[in-house]
């Protein structure tokens, strides 16, 4: 067993992070889950902070012996890195997290205390990623959830560097770029999901080819949002890829995601 103030030194040592992270995002609940996950061989080591939002903090580690061998393989991921995303209690936006929940008939308990919220949402994304990455879909392979804690595949290089933001490079090939997404999206809604926040924000740049990340929001079809969402995450791509070059037209596009077989 690690001793827990063993081991946030050790986090502190190898990350150097603040005071601020240590006491919102470390917090006893998520120490011993990080601790269950270095015991357990998910992984063998948290490197550094990828990312700091408002609501949830998204760290790369190293993949332990059982992330390495058991999914790895099985998905034909090469990476030697996980993502771990953390999400804070405090700063959550729970009343529009609920909001989500709630339309959704695949939850039907409705969590209350800002606690369960987010937990409820940690457990949606992850499903959301696993739903998704079974169906084909370019996400990342998700591999482990408890309370508001999410590991998943590491999207970046050989060498470790996180793959960047689609809106801070650019699509390296606009056309064919842009179809991926649209193909993607109608087998999201094949397997009956709306994305709800896709955005140059929420699109990773890995290669040649684009990573959807950022499900926790991701609806069924039948939430009464969902053709609001659709019809947003639409015009977003439409509105971003335009300045590439693309032209499309928002209703034969939506038409295309919406013929799609329900598998
Ligand atoms: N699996 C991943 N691999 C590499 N980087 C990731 C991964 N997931 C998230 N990130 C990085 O963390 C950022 C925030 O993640 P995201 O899921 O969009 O959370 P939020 O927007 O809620 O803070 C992303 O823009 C990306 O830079
Ligand atoms: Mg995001």
């Amino acid at each position: 067993m690690i001793d827990e103030f063993e081991f946030l030194e050790k986090i502190r040592k190898t990350t150097k992070v603040e005071r601020k992270i240590e006491s919102e995002v470390f917090e006893k609940n998520v120490l011993s889950i990080l601790i269950h996950l270095i015991e357990n061989k998910y992984i063998s080591s948290i490197n550094f902070p990828i990312s700091k939002g408002k609501e949830a903090y998204v760290f790369r580690a190293e993949k332990g012996k059982r992330l390495l061998e058991k999914f790895s393989k099985k998905s034909g991921s090469k990476s030697k890195f996980a993502a771990i995303k953390i999400y804070m209690i405090e700063t959550s936006r729970f009343k529009h997290m609920q909001n989500y929940i709630k339309g959704d008939p695949r939850f039907r308990k409705i969590p209350h205390t800002k606690k369960e919220i987010v937990y409820e949402w940690t457990k949606k994304e992850f499903r959301n990623l696993r739903l998704c990455h079974e169906a084909g879909i370019s996400v990342p392979e998700p591999y482990y959830f408890k309370n508001n804690v999410l590991v998943m595949d590491f999207i970046g290089d050989d060498y470790g560097n996180p793959a960047p933001q689609l809106k801070k490079v650019g699509p390296p090939d606009p056309k064919k770029n842009f179809k991926q997404l649209i193909r993607d999206m109608k087998k999201m809604y094949g397997i009956g999901l709306v994305h709800g926040d896709l955005s140059e924000y929420n699109i990773l740049v890995n290669g040649d080819s684009l990573v959807i990340i950022d499900v926790g929001q991701t609806v069924s079809k039948e939430h009464p949002m969902a053709e609001e969402f659709l019809e947003r995450d639409v015009n977003n791509l439409i509105r971003y890829f335009s300045e590439f070059g693309i032209k499309a037209n928002k209703e034969d596009i939506i038409k295309e995601i919406k013929s799609a077989k329900r598998r």
